[in-house]
């Protein structure tokens, strides 16, 4: 099935009026199936000799995209219109990969394939396991994952002609597959362990947690509890609409780069404490406050705006309500300390007690601050044992798909042009070369 966008089109316009001039300008309205409208403003340069102003995008579509919405105000996520939430319940990851991509639930035949395929490409070329010996062994997880996966183009030459979509695809079952496996390798290079292969008779999850954990000098039993909230941390993290990672995706690819370079950049985004890092900058925050006592200290900080400190795992550029991800997150915390028998753990603690204190104040208030999907997830993965590092390269296997699935989906739009934003020049005009003896 493709999953080439919709054109969406709407017979509305607005009109423009520059009041330096007096000239009046009209602009075609779009209209997608739910969010709001959005003026068609490719022309705007072309008719006004001016540009828009918009930086950190906060008011630009820069694509269409059927793939995701979030209704931020109302605190919904739905993915090919499948609310999170029931996806999280009743799906698993490699379902929601599937739907991802192809933009339906697989039936029974076409899941099958689906867990197959991907099944077999998570094994890395041999030569791959040797690349690692490059990196020191106290590298950052996520420099190791932006470093390997763009080196995947130069393994795997038979899926980088962009044009072939039959080449699209194995390069994005590629990806999906094998960033796993080389997120576990890093993990188990950082800590000196022998590397595990895949094996096969194992779910993704399963083998992922396998693959990170596991020893070969003695079985490993998968903890079903743990692999299922292994999997919703994965679904949960899939995708998330056009976020800095994902347009740093397209905008890479949309220079018709190679697909695995273009995930490694949107790896490179993940990584900034605003994106994916700040599951890891939860737990190190929780670790500083180090006491509930401390808390109003913390929270004074967060307020001070002479402090560049900032409440981890709170607030969001879309969500103005409670995320979505972030009651599902509690709940699986909450399944998995559990299931750990862990009963008092002093970090979750200060987080319940932050969390219950922030949402009372009229700050946090004023400004729809609610905990995020990272606020949860940090103490999750530190009780599976995940060390934090690990954190945002968990981040990133689960975004793998909805990258893959952003890329595909702009490639595959027969309008696509190289992104190539215009700027609002505040420097020097013109000027004459200042020879050297003139200069101060
Ligand atoms: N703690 C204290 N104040 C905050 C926070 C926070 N976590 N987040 C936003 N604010 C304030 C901010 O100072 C600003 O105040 P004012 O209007 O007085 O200048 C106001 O709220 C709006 O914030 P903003 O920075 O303009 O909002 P943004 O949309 O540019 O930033 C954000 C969104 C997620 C980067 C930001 O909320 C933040 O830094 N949060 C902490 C980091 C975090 O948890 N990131 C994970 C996001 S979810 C997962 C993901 O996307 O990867």
């Amino acid at each position: 099935m493709s999953s080439a966008v919709p054109q969406a089109k709407s017979q509305q316009t607005v009109t423009m009026i520059d009041n330096a001039t007096g000239k009046k300008f009209e602009f075609p309205v779009m209209e997608g199936t739910v969010g709001p409208r959005v003026v068609d403003i490719r022309k705007f340069y072309a008719e006004t000799g001016m540009f828009t102003y918009d930086p950190g995008f906060t008011s630009t579509a820069a694509c269409e995209s059927a793939v995701t919405y979030i209704d931020g105000d109302k605190g919904v996520l739905l993915h090919r219109g499948y609310s999170i939430k029931e996806l999280a319940e009743k799906s698993d990851f490699l379902e929601v990969c599937y739907l991802l991509l192809h933009g339906e639930l697989p039936n029974k035949p076409q899941k099958t394939e689906f867990v197959t395929t991907i099944t077999r490409h998570t094994m890395v070329h041999e030569q791959i396991l040797s690349f690692f010996s490059g990196f020191r062994r106290d590298s950052h997880p996520m420099a190791v994952m932006v470093g390997t996966v763009g080196a995947l183009a130069a393994f795997y030459h038979d899926s980088l002609d962009i044009d072939d979509p039959k080449q699209r695809e194995l390069a994005a079952h590629r990806m999906i597959a094998k960033v796993p496996t080389i997120a576990a390798l890093a993990y188990k290079y950082s800590i000196g362990q022998p590397f595990m292969h895949p094996r096969n008779d194992l779910n993704f999850s399963e083998n992922f947690l396998y693959m990170t954990f596991g020893i070969p000098s003695e079985p490993y039993k998968v903890n079903p509890v743990l692999a299922r909230a292994m999997d919703r941390i994965f679904i949960l993290h899939a995708d998330h609409e056009q976020n800095a990672s994902t347009s740093t995706v397209r905008l890479a690819g949309s220079s018709r780069a190679n697909p695995f370079a273009c995930i490694s950049s949107g790896i490179a985004s993940l990584w900034g404490r605003a994106h994916g890092g700040a599951n890891e900058a939860v737990l190190d925050m929780l670790h500083q406050i180090g006491d509930k006592s401390r808390i109003p200290e913390f929270i004074a900080r967060s307020k001070d705006k002479n402090d560049t400190f900032r409440l981890m795992g709170f607030g969001h550029r879309v969500y103005k309500n409670y995320d979505p991800r972030a009651e599902i997150m509690r709940k699986t915390c909450k399944e998995v300390l559990d299931e750990l028998g862990i009963k008092d753990d002093p970090l979750l603690d200060i987080a319940v007690e932050l969390e219950k204190i922030a949402l009372q104040d009229p700050y946090f208030i004023e400004k729809k601050l609610y905990p995020n999907v990272d606020f949860y997830s940090g103490i999750i993965l530190k009780a599976m044992g995940f060390p934090t590092s690990m954190f945002t390269v968990l981040f990133a296997v689960a975004r793998t798909v909805g990258w893959v699935s952003q890329w595909k989906e702009m490639i595959e739009e027969p309008t696509q042009r190289i992104g190539r934003p215009r700027q609002l020049y505040t420097g020097t005009p013109e000027r004459p070369f200042l020879p050297m003896d003139k200069r101060k």
